[in-house]
C-alpha cells in the first residue's frame, strides 16, 4: 500500500549509508597510505646515509658509530641500532649494547640480505621501522635499524577524519529530513487525488478535485477534472435520453391501451371498431418507427459503423424521392430535384439514404400548402454537397442549435400531430459525422429553411476508377 514511500526511503537510506561508509574510510586510507610512502622514502634515505657512512669504518665499535652518527646529525628517530654481521648489538640508543639483537626484522635483514620496512597507524601515532643490511664488497658486514614514532601526523589525520564524520552525518540527516518531508507532501497530494477519484467513482460526478499549484500533479488533477466533467455530461445525456425515450414509448402505448379497452368494454358497430383498430395500427407504426430510430442511434453511439464503400449520393437521393413523392403530393408540396452525376463518397448507401430521406421528409412535413422543396446534390472537387431547401414554416434561430438533439421538436404539439419523434435530425447528424462530413442549417430566402450537408468526396484511389 505504501510501497512507493517505502521504496524511496529504502533507496535513500542505502544511498546515504554507502556515502557515509565511503566518506569515513576512503580519506583515512588514502592519506594513511600517502604517509606510509613518505615514511618509506625518508627512512630509506636516512638508512642509506648511515650505511654508506659506516661502511667507511674499518672496525665497528660503539664509540666509532656514535661519532659518525653525531657527525651525520640524524634526528627525529626514536631509536637507531647498529649490529655486526653476527647480530651483536654494537650501538643502540634505545638500550644496552653487547648482546645479540632480538629484533626479528634485523635478523631477517642479516640472514636474507634484504630491506624490511614497517609502518603502522594507531590512534596515537604512526610507528615505523626500517631494517637494512650493510655490505662491503658484496659481503654483509652488519645491519642498521631505524625506528620512528610520529604522533603529529596521526593527530592531523584523525582530526580531519572526525570532522568529516560529523559533517557527513549532519548532511545525511538533513538530506533524509528534507527529501523525506518532500516525498511525504507529494504522497499526501497523490492520496488526495485518489480520494477524489473514489468520490467520483462512487457516482458523485459533480465533484471537482481542488487544484493547488502548477506542477505535474496539478496537471493530473486538471485532467481528472476534465474527465469527470465529460463523464457528468454523458451521464446527464444518458439519463435524459432514457427518460425521453420511455416517455416517447409510453404515449403511443397508452393510446393503444385506451383504444383496445374501448373496443373490449363498449358495444360498438363494426365501422367504429375498424376505425379504432386503424388508430391502433397507426400508433403501433409510430412505436415501430421510434424503436427503429432508437436502435439506429444506439448502433451509431456504440460506434458499430458501416464498412465504407464507394456510394453514389445521387442514387441514394433517387431512392428517397421514390418514397417521398406520395407524401409531397399528400401535403400539396412541389418536390423538385437536381442531382449531379458521379457524386461518389466513401460511405454507406443506407446511411446516405437516411440522411436525404429525413431532411426531405422534414422539408415536406414542415411546409405550407403549395410550398416547394428543392433537393440538390452537387459535386465540388473536394466534396459532395446535399442541399435541401424548403419554403415551409422555417426554424426560429434560437432553436437551430438544438434541433439535432435527440427528441427535440420546435413545436411539440404540431410535430406530434405530424407523427414526429424528434429523432430524424439526430440520425442525420450522427450519420453525417460517421461519413466525416458536416451539416449546417440556415434560412431559405425569403421563407423556409435550408439544410446543407457536406461530405468528403471519394478519391480516385478509393473508387478504383
Ligand atoms: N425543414 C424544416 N422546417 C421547419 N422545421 C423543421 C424542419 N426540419 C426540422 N424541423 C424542426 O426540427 C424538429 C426536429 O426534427 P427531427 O427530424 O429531428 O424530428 P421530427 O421530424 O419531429 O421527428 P422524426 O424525424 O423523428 O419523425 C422538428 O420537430 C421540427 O420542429
Ligand atoms: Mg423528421
Amino acid at each position: 500500500m505504501h510501497s512507493i514511500r517505502f521504496r524511496f526511503f529504502s533507496f535513500l537510506a542505502a544511498l546515504l549509508l554507502i556515502l557515509l561508509l565511503l566518506l569515513n574510510t576512503y580519506p583515512l586510507i588514502s592519506s594513511r597510505d600517502a604517509v606510509y610512502e613518505e615514511k618509506r622514502s625518508s627512512m630509506a634515505a636516512a638508512a642509506s646515509v648511515v650505511t654508506s657512512s659506516l661502511s667507511g669504518l674499518d672496525h665497528l665499535t660503539r664509540q666509532s658509530v656514535a661519532e659518525v652518527l653525531a657527525f651525520l646529525d640524524i634526528s627525529g628517530y626514536s631509536r637507531i641500532l647498529v649490529t655486526d654481521r653476527e647480530g651483536t648489538v654494537i650501538y643502540d640508543d634505545g638500550g644496552p649494547s653487547g648482546g645479540t639483537v632480538q629484533i626479528e626484522d634485523v635478523l631477517t635483514a642479516l640472514r636474507d640480505s634484504k630491506t624490511i620496512f614497517r609502518s603502522r597507524l594507531s590512534e596515537a601515532a604512526f610507528s615505523s621501522s626500517y631494517a637494512v643490511p650493510m655490505s662491503a664488497q658484496g659481503v654483509i658486514t652488519g645491519a642498521v635499524y631505524l625506528c620512528e614514532h610520529d604522533s603529529e601526523r596521526a593527530e592531523i589525520i584523525y582530526g580531519i577524519q572526525s570532522r568529516i564524520r560529523v559533517l557527513s552525518v549532519t548532511i545525511s540527516l538533513a538530506a533524509l529530513l528534507l527529501s523525506g518531508s518532500f516525498v511525504l507532501a507529494l504522497m499526501r497530494r497523490l492520496q488526495d487525488l485518489v480520494r477524489s477519484m473514489r468520490v467520483v467513482a462512487g457516482g458523485d460526478y459533480a465533484y471537482r478535485h481542488p487544484i493547488r499549484g502548477q506542477d505535474e500533479i496539478s496537471e493530473l488533477g486538471e485532467e481528472f477534472n476534465l474527465l469527470t466533467e465529460r463523464l457528468e455530461t454523458t451521464e446527464k445525456q444518458r439519463r435524459r435520453f432514457v427518460s425521453d425515450a420511455s416517455h416517447e414509448l409510453k404515449t403511443p402505448l397508452a393510446s393503444i391501451r385506451l383504444l383496445s379497452d374501448s373496443i373490449v368494454q363498449n358495444d360498438m358497430d363494426s365501422e367504429t371498431v375498424r376505425e379504432f383498430a386503424a388508430d391502433i395500427g397507426h400508433e403501433a407504426q409510430r412505436l415501430q418507427r421510434t424503436t427503429e430510430d432508437l436502435l439506429d442511434l444506439s448502433r451509431m453511439d456504440d460506434g458499430i459503423g458501416f464498412v465504407p464503400e464507394p456510394s453514389d449520393v445521387s442514387q441514394a437521393a433517387q431512392d428517397a424521392l421514390v418514397l417521398l413523392r406520395p407524401l409531397a403530393r399528400e401535403h400539396n408540396v412541389r418536390l423538385s430535384a437536381a442531382l449531379d452525376d458521379g457524386c461518389v463518397v466513401m460511405g454507406s448507401p443506407d446511411e446516405l439514404f437516411k440522411i436525404i430521406f429525413n431532411l426531405t421528409e422534414n422539408a415536406i412535413k414542415y411546409n405550407v400548402p403549395n410550398g416547394t422543396v428543392d433537393l440538390i446534390v452537387r459535386g465540388t472537387p473536394e466534396a459532395v454537397e446535399i442541399e435541401v431547401a424548403d419554403t415551409g414554416i422555417g426554424i426560429p434561430e434560437a432553436d437551430r442549435l438544438n434541433i439535432f438533439d435527440r427528441f427535440y421538436r420546435v413545436d411539440k404539439a404540431r410535430s406530434r400531430a405530424t407523427g414526429g419523434n424528434g429523432l430524424g435530425l439526430s440520425i442525420v447528424h450522427d450519420a453525417v459525422q460517421a461519413h466525416g462530413g458536416s451539416v449546417a442549417v440556415g434560412q431559405n430566402k425569403p421563407q423556409g429553411s435550408k439544410f446543407i450537408v457536406t461530405l468528403p468526396r471519394a478519391t480516385e484511389e478509393e473508387t478504383g476508377i
